[in-house]
């Protein structure tokens, strides 16, 4: 396994070849959640190709100081997960050689990322879709792979693909939970004992509204009912059953759908969702 850090070694490596190219971008503090994506990439490119990951823990798509600060960094750990999971590249990059100082081009969705997590943090998708094209720019993989663990992301990742002509094909990956059903992330280390301990809510309170009967508002009832047991106490930040495709609220379940949360404990903030296969 190499590992880079500076973009023209980088750009050095990707010229010299090797057969089609799978990258899984990520902000490190890997868990099996992010190694079951390095899987599917291998899966994807075969034993003749190779597998990227990314790790940087992107500043620019921080709403909040304390939130960045206190993100995990074992990059140790995170090198001997990867190379024990067979990875070819590893791409470590520092803020200062991604972001120029007076940078004034981004990448702005205009409709996915109005609702859900982008309206609770102003500026996360943008910064985002901008950090993924450039690692798409520098990387110039055939493939990426995403987990539909952020489901808004991966949706505006495949807009963003589509409205820019960006020729990566897009790869989803199913959700890794823990085994009470918390939904494996890199947030999960900074959870309170008893926060851990009451955090798998989020799941069962997205299953409860999977799988009430009746109408999305009847089934949000049977899911804040359960939130509302959580102790230490659990804000919902949204939750909500929205149209897989548009990402808008739903008042009838009349196609494929989701139900998405976003809960803090304390000050941390955990994202989950399910879908809805059978219309009622
Ligand atoms: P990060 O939160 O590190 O996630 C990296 C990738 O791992 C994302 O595609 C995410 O959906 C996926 N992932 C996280 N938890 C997962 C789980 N429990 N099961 C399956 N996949 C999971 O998402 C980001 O980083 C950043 O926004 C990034 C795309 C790297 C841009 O900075």
């Amino acid at each position: 396994m190499r590992t880079f850090r500076d973009i023209p070694d980088l750009r050095a490596a990707r010229a010299s070849g090797g057969g089609p190219l799978a990258l899984v971008p990520t902000m490190g503090a890997l868990h099996a959640g992010h190694l079951a994506l390095v899987a599917q990439a291998r899966e994807i490119v075969g034993p003749s190709g190779q597998v990227w990951v990314s790790i940087f823990v992107n500043p620019i798509q921080f709403d909040r100081a304390a939130d960045l600060q206190a993100y995990p960094r074992p990059l140790e750990n995170d090198l001997a997960a990867c190379e024990a999971a067979g990875v070819d590249v590893v791409f470590t990059p520092e803020a200062a050689s991604l972001y120029a100082p007076d940078r004034s081009v981004e990448v702005v969705e205009n409709s996915l990322s109005r609702n859900l997590c982008g309206a609770s943090r102003p500026g996360h998708f943008t910064g985002v879709c901008t950090v993924v094209l450039k690692l798409f720019n520098l990387v110039q993989p055939n493939t990426a792979v995403f987990g539909k663990k952020d489901f808004q992301q991966l949706a505006i990742i495949r807009r963003m693909v589509r409205d820019l002509d960006i020729p990566v094909s897009i790869h989803a990956a199913e959700t890794l939970r823990e085994p009470d059903g918390l939904a494996m992330s890199s947030r999960n280390v900074r959870l309170s004992p008893a926060a851990r301990a009451a955090a798998p809510l989020v799941y069962q309170a997205l299953l409860a509204a999977r799988d009430t009967p009746g109408p999305p508002a009847a089934r949000l009832r049977a899911a804040r009912a359960l939130l509302a047991q959580a102790s230490p106490p659990a804000q919902i930040d949204y939750l909500e059953i929205v149209d897989c495709e548009s990402l808008q609220p739903l008042e009838k379940l009349d196609r494929p759908a989701l139900v998405v949360a976003a809960v803090f404990f304390a000050d941390v903030r955990l994202i989950d969702n399910v879908q809805i296969d059978a219309l009622s």
